[in-house]
């Protein structure tokens, strides 16, 4: 692949926060600051619509002029993550219901139910009045459809508009209470329904739900999120041409972000990686010591180059941590330069524009301690330095491309909620398995793509890992049949159906691959399953019987990995060590020459240039440069 995208720094504000006299300064700053993009607009509902109808645009006009005047470029967000207040009046039963039937309260944000259509409709009611107005702007260069899906835990609500909705999802796919008894296995504990009225919603049962009820209806969920954003979509493409962009999470799963990216132009995603550190990756205290200022050397990685796929190629930043968060446990500065290399990083990865959240810390409310460029009283925070910084980088920095890895991972949304429904053991998570995947890639010093499950062809490719797929897509078998690489398959894949039952034949099931999961145990974290050659596995182990090749075995002398060429399944969790023995051997057989970078330094190859990072607290040696904490080098290859 050729020629990169153009790289480009913006930032989120937020004019309604502020007197209309600082908004053409404020702008002038920014692109004084080297900014080019400035993000507004996505809560600022109540300002548009103090009261049902009675509509008030003259203030965003103006501020959109302000900063379009500046040279900015606008992306106007939808506001409908933030209903005002008079919305739950005209509509009492609009908010989602938590698993214990509570209702979410007024008084935050992302209080609305994805399946209440009358909050649908009002929501496209204000759309199209931005659309409308806004769609021709010369200054308004791109849309973001609402702000985080899925965020605070919002995209499953269990409110009566959910069950009518997805009694009628459930009509539509299985066509027959019969069919649906069948798939389910509703027989078990006499389950079954006569009616799809019957069919309640999978909480506040006695003891668990039957994990099929649970799939589906998480499929529901997913799919009203992707009604909800095609219907913003289908109205903003008849007014503008201007491309639309969702902003995306670290580790938010509760929706297929493929589906609802298929109508969008552009990825994003909101990268906080010091508080992400502490309240989602399920890292250890070491790991939370070492990288407390930095942030988790593979965690935005992972989200940048899983959301370049999400985007078909094409994904941005939308918020860049720039100083200490709020929302954390405990919320930490990162060390001088951190913002500079996430910016570095992500460009390195192929993101098209890093915005940095916010441009000045809002004296009040929820957020009031989260930093931005700029303090509360409009004096320069630490990243603005950067951000100037940056931005004259940027200007020398030659066009570096972008550029198709050599190793691939298959990432499914439906196998996240399918573990999370049946996880069978209580460490047991997708996220977990496939972060520890890309982890030891990345140790490797290898460039990696995320593929989605039902990917066609997997030609240019040299390795691919497909761990704890639910269920291999008939595009994948035949993908995996032509396949001319080496692929590492399992734990957990394809040993179910999409109906989250057990298939016959039983797992895995693969392409003239002779092995069948007889037994399958998972394992509390003292447990471990040695490895001979080092290693083990741990929190999940399957017992394998066939005739296909042992290539790996357990100190007892059990089939570890079972392989048929260079078609290999893997039957349990391996810790750090036996994927590094996976990784290797799997890269020898192929040809690709591998690392073992220390915890800190990565790589990341584009088409012309080898970026490196240091995410280490000390200095670090890469062939015979030293990167100080928080260094970034770049080099033409
Ligand atoms: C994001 C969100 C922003 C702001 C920010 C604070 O998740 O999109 O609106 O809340 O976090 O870090």
């Amino acid at each position: 692949m050729g020629k990169g995208p153009k790289r480009e720094l913006g930032a989120c504000y937020y004019p309604e926060h502020w007197p209309e006299r600082v908004w053409a300064d404020d702008a002038r700053r920014m692109t004084e600051a080297g900014l080019s993009w400035v993000r507004i607009g996505e809560f600022a509902w109540s300002r548009l619509e103090p009261q049902p109808g009675e509509l008030d645009f003259e203030w965003l006009d103006l501020a959109i002029e302000a900063l379009g005047q500046a040279g900015l470029k606008v992306v106007l967000g939808t506001p409908t993550a933030t209903p005002p207040r008079w919305m739950l009046t005209r509509h009492p039963d609009m908010v989602a219901l938590d698993e214990k039937g509570q209702p979410r309260g007024y008084g935050s944000r992302r209080h609305y139910c994805f399946s209440h259509d009358g909050y649908l409709e009002e929501c496209r009611r204000i759309v199209t009045l931005l659309a409308q107005r806004y769609g021709k702007s010369s200054h308004v260069a791109a849309w973001q459809t609402d702000n985080e899906y899925g965020c605070h835990e919002t995209a499953v609500s269990y409110s009566d508009a959910a069950k009518r909705g997805f009694q009628a999802w459930c009509a539509q796919r299985y066509q027959s209470t019969d069919a649906l008894n069948r798939a389910w296995g509703n027989v078990f504990w006499s389950m079954e329904y006569a009616e799809f009225d019957e069919i309640g919603l999978p909480n506040l049962t006695v003891t668990t739900p039957n994990p099929s009820h649970v799939l589906a209806f998480r499929r529901y969920c997913s799919d009203q999120v992707v009604r909800f954003n095609r219907a913003q979509a289908d109205i903003l493409r008849r007014y503008s041409d201007a491309p639309l962009i969702h902003n995306y999470m670290c580790r938010i799963l509760s929706f297929d972000h493929f589906d609802v990216a298929a109508d969008l132009d552009i990825a994003s995603w909101d990268s906080y990686p010091l508080g992400y550190l502490l309240d989602r990756l399920d890292a250890d205290e070491t790991e939370q010591e070492r990288f407390l200022r930095q942030g988790h050397p593979d965690a935005q990685a992972f989200h940048h180059d899983l959301y370049r796929s999400v985007g078909r190629g094409r994904y941005w930043i939308m918020e860049q941590q720039p100083g200490p968060v709020n929302w954390a446990g405990w919320n930490v500065a990162p060390i001088e330069g951190m913002p500079r290399l996430w910016a570095w990083e992500a460009f390195a990865h192929g993101a098209e524009a890093v915005c940095f959240f916010r441009w000045r810390q809002a004296p009040f409310a929820q957020e009031q301690m989260h930093a931005g460029l700029l303090r509360p009283d409009g004096a320069d925070a630490p990243a603005i330095v950067e951000a100037r910084q940056l931005a004259r980088e940027i200007a020398k920095m030659p066009d570096a491309g972008t550029t198709k890895a050599k190793v691939a991972i298959i990432f499914d949304y439906a196998s996240s909620w399918a573990w999370e429904a049946l996880p069978q053991g209580a460490d047991f998570t997708y996220f977990g398995l496939v972060f520890d995947t890309y982890k030891a890639l990345r140790r490797a010093g290898l460039s990696i793509d995320f593929l989605p499950a039902d990917t066609k062809s997997l030609n240019g490719y040299d390795l691919l890992l497909v761990p704890g797929l639910l269920t291999l897509s008939g595009n994948l078998r035949m993908a995996l049949e032509a396949f001319s690489g080496t692929a590492i398959i399992g734990p957990r894949t394809n040993s179910k159906t999409e109906e989250l039952v057990i298939p016959d034949p039983l797992p895995p099931n693969l392409p003239g691959l002779d092995a069948t999961v007889s037994r399958v145990e998972s394992l509390p974290p003292f447990a471990r399953v040695p490895l001979e050659g080092g290693g083990s596995f741990c929190r999940w182990f399957e017992h394998l019987e066939g005739d296909a090749a042992v290539t790996a075995a357990t100190t007892d002398g059990r089939p570890a990995i079972m392989s048929r060429g260079k078609m290999h399944y893997v039957a349990g969790w391996p810790d750090r060590t036996a994927f590094g023995h996976i990784v290797a051997n799997a890269c020898a057989a192929e040809g690709l020459g591998t690392r073992s970078l220390p915890d800190g330094l990565r790589i990341r190859d584009t088409a012309t240039h080898r970026f490196v990072f240091n995410y280490a607290p000390e200095p670090m040696d890469f062939e015979g440069t030293t990167l100080p904490p928080a260094g970034v080098l770049w080099h033409p290859i």
